[in-house]
């Protein structure tokens, strides 16, 4: 188990550090008149502990920061292995390079004339993501990977009124990430599930089945979500097209493929691309992130507006000139912040770099199964892409469930796998190491797993009651997203802090 110190001081201590008279800034000597900065605020917005401002010293907030950090997990602490999500490391670099002030400091309103370098970036990344892709047209606005699969389908639909096709079906494998169905949907179409085969793969000839003249497309992710590759994409896009229907593939699972294949290739006609996985971009916390789509060229002139373009001239400009485009999908370029930082580090890790990330990205997922199959049911066993499924088949004999497994591991300093999901396997653990992590780290989260797996065996309470070593135990998750408490308050039965009590004359 790993043993991180935890800091056992009372909570109202750690919460309430202000004392009269300290102070942690000095600002210089006014030299305009003072000017009450409340009375040019709203009154009803105005309130009562406004003037409750804590005192604090300069080391006293240090601390404060400082602990609270120490309680949160994240990628600069250890493994995160959540499947499907791609935590992979985040090079300090990327950080430094969008950090240039020409970068993070142009307005998106410049113009064009005064933006060429940032112009540039955004119109190499467009490029370097079409050779990456094998496809005809890139846009990079959408802020997501949801928000990309959106775009797609509304291309797929634009393409198809171009042709005066009505469709109304989506076609869509039952392993898909929920983002998949929610997209169509709210794109106007109806969903219809394909169901997996044995394999883990679409049901080939169910898919068949349900492909007529009314279905727009099949939104396929590639690797899947149980990370084996499906093996039939280019006979499927083959079926799609003699209907002229479309292929859309979900590529947030592209760090398994990256320099070995392209959807191009395949036959896809759309994709997304997550640049806040494959290409490292921070991501979680609601944070922006960057889903750019890639299209072949039948969809090319569908792409949003507008896009970064090289004039003759060897000048770049935004190119609104685009009659067929279904229009803006997100303000000015999406979230250029991100395409900048993705562009530092594709052109840091090069070609090769790229190659060797998806080599390893699938060889540390087979490394884990390999080191704990036996020990976890495993309920597909075809070859592993960049993450691997279990289940907790073994372990429920003995009454411990995965979200029991996922507990206990925050207790051994690791974040838990995503649980319970791909949903057609009961009692999922989807474990992505991704490739950054070294032999080391693979090695203490088997460790862990393994003392885990024996504990459910043995001595099953500790599992069921875990965490034990965390701050809060098991919450209502639900309601903790729902009606998050930013606040810290006193419990009733805790201690006055020091200023309560100064106040309440004690
Ligand atoms: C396979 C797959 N598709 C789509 C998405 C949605 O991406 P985002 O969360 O950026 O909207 C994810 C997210 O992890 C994913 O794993």
């Amino acid at each position: 188990m790993r043993t991180d110190p935890i800091v056992n001081i009372r909570e109202s201590l750690i919460f309430e550090r202000s004392t009269p008279g300290k102070t942690a800034y000095s600002l210089p000597p006014l030299d305009v008149p003072a000017a009450d900065p409340r009375s040019a605020l709203e009154p009803a917005l105005l309130r009562d502990e406004i003037d409750d401002f804590p005192e604090v010293s300069e080391f006293d907030i240090v601390r404060h920061f400082t602990r609270l950090s120490t309680w949160n997990y994240h990628i600069d602490i250890g493994m995160y292995p959540l499947g499907s999500c791609t935590m992979k490391y985040n090079p300090k670099l990327n950080e430094k390079l969008w950090r240039i002030p020409g970068i993070s400091a142009c307005h998106p309103l410049q113009d064009d004339s005064l933006a060429q370098g940032n112009l540039q970036i955004q119109f190499e990344l467009q490029q370097i993501l079409r050779e990456i892709t094998g496809m005809a047209g890139v846009s990079l606005q959408p802020a997501a990977g949801a928000h990309g699969e959106l775009t797609g389908i509304l291309m797929a639909r634009a393409y198809h009124n171009s042709r005066n096709q009505r469709r109304k079906f989506v076609l869509i494998p039952d392993s898909a990430h929920g983002t998949n169905p929610a997209s169509a949907a709210i794109a106007g179409y109806q969903v219809r599930s394909i169901p997996s085969n044995a394999d883990g793969r679409v049901d080939f000839d169910k898919f068949r089945e349900a492909l007529h003249d009314d279905v727009a497309c099949l939104m396929l992710t590639n690797p899947n979500t149980l990370g084996i590759f499906e093996r039939r994409i280019r006979e499927i896009a083959d079926l799609l097209h003699e209907k002229d229907a479309l292929l859309y593939m979900d590529g947030a699972n592209f760090n398994a493929l990256m320099g070995y294949t392209r959807p191009g290739e395949m036959g896809v006609d759309v994709m997304h691309l997550n640049l806040h996985k494959t290409f490292s971009t921070p991501h979680g916390g609601g944070g922006p992130g960057a889903g750019p789509v890639a299209v072949s060229r039948r969809l090319e002139p569908f792409l949003p507006v507008p896009l970064a373009a090289k004039k003759q001239d060897g000048t770049y400009c935004l190119d609104f000139n685009r009659p067929q485009s279904i229009g803006r999908v997100r303000a000015f370029m999406g979230n250029f912040g991100m395409h900048a930082r993705a562009l530092g580090y594709i052109l840091s890790c090069g070609g090769a770099g790229l190659k060797e990330i998806s080599e390893t990205a699938v060889l540390n997922a087979n490394y884990l199964r390999h080191r704990l199959q036996g020990l976890l049911d495993l309920p597909y066993r075809q070859d592993s892409f960049h993450e691997v499924v279990f289940s907790d088949k073994l372990q429920t004999k003995k009454g411990v469930k995965t979200l029991d497994l996922a507990k206990r591991l925050m207790d051994f300093g690791f974040h838990p796998p995503t649980i319970y999901f791909p949903l057609i396997v009961p009692g999922a653990l989807m474990i992505e190491p991704t490739e950054s992590e070294g032999l080391q780290e693979l090695d203490a989260f088997v460790e862990a797993m393994q003392s885990i797996l024996r504990e459910a065996e043995e001595n099953p309470e500790i599992v069921v009651t875990a965490p034990h070593t965390t701050k809060l135990r098991r919450l209502d998750e639900t309601r903790a997203a729902r009606q998050t408490v930013l606040r810290w308050r006193r419990a009733p039965e805790q201690d006055k802090t020091p200023r309560e009590a100064a106040r309440a004359g004690d």
